[in-house]
């Protein structure tokens, strides 16, 4: 075998969560023409060995693409993080990082609809106008005008901060620690400010965790699946009666599923990022 083949008969095709129909299936909890949701291949046709964290979808009176969102995997991120992990009191001062994307978008509208004062983040003017007047926010704004993140969040939280809920860690996580309120809750979700940092930010604020009683968790949504069915029972009716909304970035076509994935990371997308493929 030349080094050649050997590079090729190792390729796989990308991962990521996908809404997908069944074709055919020698497994007993899945029938031809099921809807599902899991982890699938970048590809049109997918052969999964092992369905043990696919989903069917039973519910199909709302867009399909929401079980790639806010019916799928970032909604229970949003729900679990917010609800399980950061222990919600109505009045409490919420703050949330990367609030327009698939995760952020859905912490926001849940705080809200708790009773929460709830400022967030985002990269553009567009965006902070939609997290003000779309999802509800009470304050927003865009953290790339923001040359000292401490004086920008003792401007927008002047009470100080109950819950972050962080998708982006790094220099906002620290400025948060300057601005925490007593027994304060920090969800650890992601830090996507620093996935592709080859020195990552340093943290030197945490201290404060100390005087403040503060608590920090993070956690991975799979571990918590098995309320999945919990959260549909809350989510579906609020859809329906449009107390929660929920915003796409609709790629069209594989072809254009590279360049979708790369602009996560400078923000390209306005809400979750949804590639179409070959739509069911
Ligand atoms: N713990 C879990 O189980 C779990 C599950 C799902 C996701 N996550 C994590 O949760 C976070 C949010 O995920 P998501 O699916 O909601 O994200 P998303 O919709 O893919 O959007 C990510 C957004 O992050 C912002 N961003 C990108 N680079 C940034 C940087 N250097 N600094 C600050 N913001 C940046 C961009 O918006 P702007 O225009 O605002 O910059 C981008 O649109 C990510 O960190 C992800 O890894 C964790």
């Amino acid at each position: 075998m030349d080094t050649q083949t050997n590079f090729s008969s190792n390729l796989q095709p990308i991962t990521g969560y996908g809404v997908a129909k069944v074709l055919d299936s020698a497994h007993p909890g899945f029938a031809m023409d099921d809807l599902v949701w899991g982890i699938t291949g970048w590809e049109e046709y997918s052969l999964i060995s092992d369905p043990k964290n696919f989903f069917k979808i039973q519910h199909t009176d709302v867009p399909l693409s929401y079980y790639a969102g806010i019916l799928g995997m970032p909604g229970i991120t949003a729900y679990i993080g917010f609800y399980e992990l950061c222990a919600p009191k109505k009045g409490d001062y919420v703050f949330v990082s990367a609030a327009c994307g698939a995760v952020g978008q859905l912490v926001g509208q849940f705080a809200k609809l708790h009773g929460c004062h709830v400022v967030g983040s985002a990269g553009s003017p567009e965006k902070v106008d939609i997290l003000k007047n779309k999802f509800g926010f009470d304050e927003a704004f865009n953290y790339k005008d923001e040359p000292n993140f401490d004086a920008t969040l003792k401007r927008h939280c002047p009470e100080g901060i109950d819950i972050y809920f962080d998708n982006v860690g790094g220099k906002m996580l620290d400025a948060v620690l300057l601005n925490l309120r007593p027994h304060a809750r920090i969800a650890v979700c992601g830090m996507i400010s620093q996935y592709n940092r080859e020195q990552p930010d340093g943290v030197q604020n945490l201290s404060l965790m100390v005087s403040k009683e503060a608590r920090m968790q993070g956690y991975l949504a799979t571990n918590y699946y098995h309320l999945y069915p919990k959260y549909l029972e809350t989510i579906l009716p609020l859809i329906k009666e449009s107390k929660v909304v929920y915003v796409e970035d609709v790629a069209d076509g594989l072809e254009n599923a590279p360049k979708a994935l790369v602009g996560i990371f400078s923000g390209r997308n306005i809400g979750k990022q949804v590639v179409a493929v070959n739509c069911l």
